[in-house]
């Protein structure tokens, strides 16, 4: 379809005229807090995803029969990996919760049982790695890798309701602009390529890799697939 494009009108009046405002949804309209708030809930949202996936191929595996898929199950657990480690919870620890226990030191014992979270976030995708590994070599495994996937999907899943549940009402409550701003450009120096650090880059590649694997589920509902090479 062809668009006619009309001539903008010369002001030649001498009256000044009032530019149009960009929309209310612009990001750049709206506050740091806003943003920042945005940025992780958007990422929980993203880390529950793929943790849903992850419990779904496991239990298509046990319960349906269907041959595992050991690239797509590398690729789930890949992305669980890059994503908390990486990109999500450095934002949280260095930024949010040092900002808040100091504006509000009452929030102290959430940041730190936070923090701590973390640190065991950490060590269960390590037991997570370690079980996928001997599933693959060892089908009779899958029993504790699936017990594996389970922990940690329903610890992540509590530590992000209470992050969104307790800690991000207080930090909008107690955190002045100025703070809010400051940990927004930080969010973005996380993520910064100059520098040379792109987790997010890596993680979209992650994802795109997920699902170039993911099967043409609607088509095949039902029906076993050949084993995926190892
Ligand atoms: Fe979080």
């Amino acid at each position: 379809m062809v668009r006619t494009i009309k001539p903008i009108a010369a002001n030649t009046s001498g009256r000044r005229v009032s530019r149009a405002r960009p929309p209310q949804s612009s990001p750049a309209r709206q506050p740091a807090a806003v943003i920042a708030i945005r940025t992780l809930k958007d990422e929980h949202l993203a880390i529950a995803s793929v943790l849903f996936g992850l419990r779904l191929a496991v239990g298509r595996i046990r319960d349906d029969g269907i041959a595992p898929d050991f690239r797509l199950l590398q690729a789930l657990l890949d992305y669980i990996i890059a994503f908390p480690e990486r990109l999500h919870h450095p934002k949280e620890s260095r930024h949010l919760f040092t900002a808040l226990a100091s504006r509000w030191p009452q929030a102290r014992k959430l940041t730190d049982a936070l923090e701590s979270e973390h640190v065991r976030g950490a060590a269960l995708i390590a037991s997570l790695q370690a079980s996928l590994a001997a599933y693959r070599s060892e089908p009779q495994a899958l029993d504790g890798f699936a017990r594996s996937v389970d922990a940690y999907a329903e610890f992540h899943g509590q530590h992000m309701e209470k992050e969104e549940s307790l800690l991000f009402p207080l930090a909008q409550k107690h955190l002045s602009a100025p703070d809010w701003e400051r940990i927004a450009a930080a969010f973005l120096e996380n993520d910064n390529p100059l520098r040379g650090i792109r987790p997010k880059r890596e993680v979209e590649s992650l994802f795109v890799r997920i699902l170039n694997l993911l099967p043409e589920a609607p088509a095949r509902a039902g029906k076993p697939r050949p084993p995926a090479s190892r």
